[in-house]
């Protein structure tokens, strides 16, 4: 297997190109699947309080570790502060808690999950405290993002987490935390496949030093599950024809077309799978190269179309974070 490649942060660390995704890694299969995804060649692993695996994904790692496959440091675990622990107050406690439900002492990289603060939910209450207060009920928290991050900040100065990030923000807020950010976000992670190019901002975070990483790489397919009216409305990409054509030239599966795509557009990915036959699949897909005029191609089927939005799992008229 060739080597996975690193993007070099703005905070000095080396971070994997291609990783781990562990979102709806269900939680009886989830040790098992970061277990067998180490076995695999994976290093860096996403993982965030909302997916409500952290535990499992520990004992994963600790498996790992204990039968030798891998050492803490040749790791690069990733985790995500929910949005109903943006007070100042409840980023550190949470963090600990976090890092407790893996079994490790740091972070590699902690992102700001969502660029909004819901009220606050004890974890002795609910946890994962997901987005709804109770029942359908959504109530926004009153802490800024320079409070949220200030605190973000405080976690890297206690050596708990080693580089801190964004997700899902956009450029007007990246902009104006730049304005007041002594540590500036190494990663900024965002929904990025074929329709949802957003060209843009990848310009932007380039500019910036900023490296990014795509999530749900392979469009609707990651979505299927929530019965999303956009999902039905769209075709998938894995079955594609003209992707299909593509990965017939090369002769590869769709799925590591997908993937190129994104990894030759200087993005790191995080697929997500428990199946060990996808995850060595993903793993390979850095093994070729795609032509410029393919990827040229690809980036044409974009449409704008964004899948991951609170609106489209639950009904709200209160949350429209990327209006
Ligand atoms: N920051 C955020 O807000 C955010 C949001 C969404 C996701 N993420 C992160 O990004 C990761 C990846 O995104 P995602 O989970 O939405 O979707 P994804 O990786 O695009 O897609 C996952 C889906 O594709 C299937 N799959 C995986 N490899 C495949 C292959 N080689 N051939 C065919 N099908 C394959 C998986 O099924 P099987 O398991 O059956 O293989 C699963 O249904 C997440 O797990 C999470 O860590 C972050």
């Amino acid at each position: 297997m060739a080597p996975v490649p690193t993007i070099k942060l703005s905070s000095g660390y080396e971070m994997p190109q291609v990783g781990f995704g562990l979102w709806k890694v269900d939680n009886p299969v989830a040790a098992d699947a970061v277990y067998n995804a180490i076995k695999a060649g994976y290093r860096l692993f996403d993982g965030a309080c909302d997916y409500g695996n952290e535990t499992e994904c520990g004992q994963g790692v600790a498996r790992a570790i204990k039968e030798g496959l891998v050492k803490r440091e040749e790791l690069f675990i990733v985790s995500k502060l929910w949005t109903t622990f943006h007070d100042r107050e409840h980023v550190e406690p949470i963090a600990r808690k976090q890092l407790a439900d893996w079994g490790v002492d740091y972070f590699d990289l902690y992102l700001i999950h969502f660029p909004v603060a819901l009220e606050y939910v004890d974890p002795a209450v609910r946890y994962p405290p997901g987005w709804q207060y109770e029942g359908d009920e959504i109530r926004r928290g009153k802490a800024t993002i320079q409070e949220t991050w200030t605190a973000m900040e405080g976690l890297v100065g206690k050596g708990l987490v080693r580089s801190i990030g964004i997700s899902n923000f956009q450029a007007q807020l990246i902009y104006d935390l730049l304005r007041f950010a002594k540590i500036r976000p190494a990663t900024l992670q965002i929904e990025h496949h074929p329709y949802l190019v957003q060209q843009e901002l990848l310009n932007l975070a380039k500019h910036e030093g900023i490296a990014v990483t795509a999530y749900s790489s392979f469009g609707p397919a990651s979505f299927k599950r929530f019965n999303m009216e956009q999902v039905a409305e769209v075709g998938s990409l894995l079955e594609d024809e003209t992707i299909h054509k593509i990965a017939a030239k090369y002769n590869r599966p769709a799925s590591q077309v997908l993937l190129r795509w994104a990894t030759q557009r200087g993005l790191a990915i995080i697929p997500k799978t428990v199946r060990p036959p996808h995850m060595a699949c993903n793993l390979a897909s850095i093994e070729f190269d795609l032509a410029e005029e393919d990827i040229a191609t690809i980036s044409a089927f974009n449409r704008g179309i964004r899948f991951n939005k609170p609106s489209h799992y639950f009904p709200t008229d209160l949350l429209w974070i990327f209006a």
